[in-house]
């Protein structure tokens, strides 16, 4: 069975941390997808609107994944810690029982793009140590599809062309596929995803459209797709490209405060008490 469109969350233009120009789709006024909490792109040729960057700020109880489509991002983190996010990378960083961290950008001119996807860890995951799993573009596979093409496979297992081929991203409790596809003209992709996983797909250039649906695919937003066993997008006239996500719900309570996503209201006070006494990290 396809999953066809379920509903559909616009993006609006936001900013956050020390003024970075952003396109919010899920996260904006709680709209969620369990377990994904919030996705963020950031596209700009202006370094007005991202050369300020993200410095530093706490994070508790959930995953921060930065996905680098064009551009250069320094990591750094309260233990010393050091990233560097270039062009095609991926960092999928667990926040866990805390992290401080600063992501600022390492160009002054040119193009910054990429997005930021935070995914909820469960209640028995939240208090866990800190960890990174930093992914140069050239340890993600890039499969080259029938009719032009390609699919980056950053998380889960891509199953196509008569191949099964895993992501870099490894030993995560919601079991995420997380898919870049690039699509020529008129081109149809199509992929399974586990029926018991919640769906959606972002559509960031070109055109298109969604399983069974009689019209195109809006840019810049949240694509929820309902019940199913696979995935089907056709491209237009223009190619396509999009990020596919999914993942195991949760079903957990979820008590958010800004960069604190706890179960309870006492542990978002318990976080807020730590991350004020120095303790957040600890
Ligand atoms: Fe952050």
């Amino acid at each position: 069975m396809i999953r066809n469109i379920e509903n559909i969350i616009p993006g609006i233009e936001t900013s956050d941390g020390a003024g970075v120009k952003l396109c919010r789709s899920l996260g904006q006024q709680q709209v969620r997808l369990d377990p994904f909490l919030m996705l963020d792109e950031f596209s700009s040729n202006d370094p007005d609107d991202y050369v300020a960057g993200f410095p530093a700020h706490p994070h508790r109880g959930f995953e921060t994944v930065t996905y680098m489509l064009e551009g250069h991002m320094l990591h750094e983190d309260h233990l010393g810690n050091q990233g560097h996010l270039k062009t095609g990378g991926v960092q999928w960083m667990t926040a866990g029982r805390g992290i401080i961290h600063s992501e600022m950008p390492q160009q002054v001119s040119g193009a910054m793009r990429g997005f930021q996807l935070w995914i909820n860890l469960p209640a028995k995951e939240k208090m866990k140590d800190a960890a990174y799993q930093d992914i140069q573009v050239e340890d993600i596979p890039q499969i080259t599809l029938k009719g032009g093409g390609f699919v980056k496979v950053i998380a889960g297992i891509f199953q196509g062309e008569g191949q099964s081929i895993a992501g870099p991203v490894r030993d995560i409790t919601t079991d995420p596929l997380f898919l870049d596809v690039h699509l020529l003209p008129n081109q149809e992709f199509s992929h399974p995803v586990a029926a018991d996983h919640n769906a959606f797909l972002y559509l960031y250039e070109g055109d298109g459209v969604v399983g069974d649906s009689l019209y195109s695919a809006p840019k810049q937003a949240a694509i929820i797709l309902g019940s199913g066993d696979h995935v089907c997008f056709k491209a237009g006239s223009y190619g396509a490209e999009f990020i596919l996500l999914a993942a195991l719900p949760l079903n957990e309570p979820i008590v958010q405060y800004g960069p604190f996503v706890m179960n309870t209201q006492a542990q978002i006070e318990q976080a807020i008490e730590d991350y004020q006494s120095n303790r957040l990290t600890v």
